[in-house]
């Protein structure tokens, strides 16, 4: 990994969490963060819309950062049920996840509304967390690569950089399943992705941009991911729920 690129731990909380979480789970990492205050990682939880505002308060002095899990397109409107990125950068939040399989597939979000998305996060500047991942029949078919590529064409901003975006490689059929790729397969794909993206943006800034993998990551195979040349950091989705867990992943990065 480039001694430049920081790892970024994340936690994806989806659709998890009530008030308690907050005291709980949140508590727990700011106060790990401001005692051990670690420098081979940053750390970062993406809770439901509604603990935004509270864990934006308990962390507003710590290193913990805050993100969205969505965006709407829009700064505001007739968009009932949507959050904006506006809102999002208000409540305190650094980051947003876009185009999370599970809303590619459940919202049927395509790679234009995703870039489209990603284009008004970058306004309120955000850092835009673009998600991308083969089904498991792509999988099968062996056309991964092609999906992948195609999704970082597409999802991707124009003016998308090193700062502003951080590239998450899920493979659908790897999240929440206990499965995951061998760990060849994890850099080839990320290889792919960090030249696909020297092709769209820069060399520099692809060599610059943080890919996180993301699907089935608990502390038990986060050393052999984390140690990866081309993985920077993690997208967590249940081992991100218990705090012991989630920081033992983020202390998997080399130092
Ligand atoms: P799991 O870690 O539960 O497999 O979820 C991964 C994910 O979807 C994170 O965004």
């Amino acid at each position: 990994m480039s001694f430049e690129r920081r790892p970024l731990i994340a936690g994806n909380w989806k659709m998890n969490g009530l008030i308690g979480f907050v005291d709980n789970l949140a508590c727990f990492l700011v106060k790990k963060l401001n005692l051990e205050n670690p420098t081979h990682f940053d750390l970062l939880v993406c809770p439901p819309s509604t603990l935004l505002h509270p864990i934006g308060s308990l962390a507003e002095n710590s290193n913990l950062l805050l993100g969205g899990q969505n965006c709407h397109v829009a700064k505001n409107g007739a968009h009932t049920g949507e959050i904006s990125a506006e809102m999002l950068k208000e409540l305190g939040c650094s980051h947003v996840i876009l185009g999370h399989s599970e809303r590619r597939t459940n919202f049927y979000e395509t790679n234009e509304l995703v870039k489209a998305k990603a284009e008004s996060a970058l306004v309120e500047n955000l850092v835009a967390i673009i998600c991308v991942g083969e089904t498991e029949e792509e999988h099968k078919r062996g056309v991964t690569s092609d999906i992948v590529k195609r999704q970082i064409l597409d999802s991707i901003p124009d003016r998308g950089n090193a700062t502003n975006i951080v590239i998450a490689y899920e493979p659908v059929w790897a999240i929440g399943t206990g499965l995951t790729p061998t760990t060849q397969e994890v850099q080839e794909v990320h290889a792919l992705i960090r030249k696909t993206l020297g092709d769209k943006i820069s060399i520099e800034e692809a060599d610059q941009t943080r890919l996180l993998y993301g699907g089935s990551v608990k502390p038990s195979n986060a050393v052999e991911l984390m140690d990866l040349a081309d993985v920077d950091g993690a997208l967590v989705g249940g081992a991100s729920l218990t705090g012991v867990d989630f920081w033992a992943i983020a202390e998997s990065c080399p130092k």
